[in-house]
């Protein structure tokens, strides 16, 4: 039987040079040229087909097995953010302004790491590995232009896989959850229109500053006594926008936020909800209020098949890990549109190291983690991968 553990480690030097190269090099979503350039070079160098310029600079590669069989899809995400590192470290940014503030620097490595270990056993395989190499997970659509783009076909995947290396817990923790595992995200944008006026006189004007002071209270009350205090849901006003001088009562004012769900009737009630508060609270009050809601990244939900594998694996692999069978997030990820087609297993790799200051939180300018979680997380992989090949 394979050894993924100790054939990671063998990689580490490899994995580790590749992760530092990508944090020294960050790019944001849809322009990861010179990353999926590297990925590229280092798919074709194991003597794989490799398809370049999917999404942009989205990179396909196949792993076929000796043996017939199923088709597994390994999905990592490349992008960076914008974001200006102050980690001090020695491998940080070296573009102004840009940061692998998530990590997903390692999981390119990660996935360059599994191809290299599952390659080397594609004798034994009994089917295809697709590995996904995706640009712009980050908010900017890269999972849905890649499935545009025919991902999901030819061949097409019977089962997904992707993960997260986790910051929020140590190392040492692994994150398989049955179910859903991420929230779905709509992004709204609200423009409540008044009537301006001096700031003295205000029984001459509809005042939009007071309709959004009521608007963002009264939505505090969707999750408090609209959904089922059993299930959850987050709704929060990001971004407030209005006015300009002391004296002057705005014509308008325009708040952004978020809303979080898991279960699809959830969502359409909260949904329902904020529409009703925000459009009958700024009436009241004399305003208007026009919403817009944005494209929604569905829920990412575990298949329970795929799941329960994947954590057996993950038991077997690593006995002495602290395994959470139940993980749950509010975060997003775009991963969600393939597997709501091809039954999949979203999982988490603890990766923190708080003891050596590895513990800021994803999206903070001085997020690093323990490289000690990739040998980790590339064995995880690609013994997943290998147990969904078994069918
Ligand atoms: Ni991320």
């Amino acid at each position: 039987m394979t050894n993924w553990i100790q054939e990671a480690r063998r990689l580490f030097d490899y994995t580790r040079s590749l992760r530092r190269d990508f944090h020294r090099h960050p790019e944001l979503g849809f322009q990861e040229v010179r990353t999926a350039g590297i990925v590229a070079r280092e798919l074709t160098a194991l003597g794989l087909e490799v398809s370049t310029g999917i999404a942009e600079t989205g990179v396909v590669a196949l792993i076929e097995g000796a043996l017939p069989g199923p088709v597994v899809l390994l999905r990592f995400d490349m992008d960076a953010l914008p974001i200006e590192e102050q980690t001090g470290a020695e491998y940080a940014s070296r573009t102004p302004g840009v940061m692998h503030a998530c990590g997903h620097d390692g999981h390119t490595a990660i996935g360059l790491t599994v191809a290299r270990l599952l390659a080397a056993h594609s004798e034994d395989l009994s089917g295809t590995i697709k590995l996904v190499f995706q640009p712009a997970e980050e908010g900017l659509g890269g999972a849905a232009r890649m499935v545009a783009e025919g991902v999901l076909q030819n061949p097409r995947p019977d089962f997904s896989l992707a993960l997260h290396l986790w910051n929020e817990r140590p190392l040492g923790w692994l994150g398989v959850g049955a179910g859903p595992v991420m929230a779905a995200a709509d992004a709204f944008s609200v423009h409540l229109a008044g009537k301006g006026g001096h700031g003295a006189l205000p029984h001459q004007a509809n005042d939009p500053v007071v309709a959004a002071a009521q608007v963002i209270s009264a939505l505090q009350s969707i999750v408090s006594r609209n959904v089922d205090p059993l299930d959850t849901a987050v709704v929060s006003v990001t971004s407030v926008h209005g006015g300009s001088a002391f004296n002057i009562i705005p014509p308008a004012v325009d708040l952004q936020g978020t809303i979080r769900t898991f279960a699809p009737a959830t969502r359409q009630l909260v949904l329902r909800r904020f529409d009703e508060i925000v459009t009958a609270t700024a009436e009241a009050l004399g305003c208007t209020a026009q919403v817009n809601l944005q494209d929604a990244t569905p829920a990412v939900i575990n298949d329970s098949g795929v799941a329960g594998r994947v954590q057996r694996v993950a038991a077997a692999l690593f006995p002495e890990a602290e395994l959470d069978r139940h993980f749950q997030t509010m975060g997003s990820e775009d991963m969600s549109l393939m597997m709501q087609d091809i039954p999949g297993c979203y999982f988490m790799v603890g990766s923190a190291d708080p003891a050596r200051g590895l513990d800021a939180k994803h999206h903070h300018p001085e997020f690093d983690f323990d490289e000690e979680a990739l040998p980790r997380a590339a064995a995880l992989m690609a013994a997943a991968a290998v147990e969904m090949l078994c069918s």
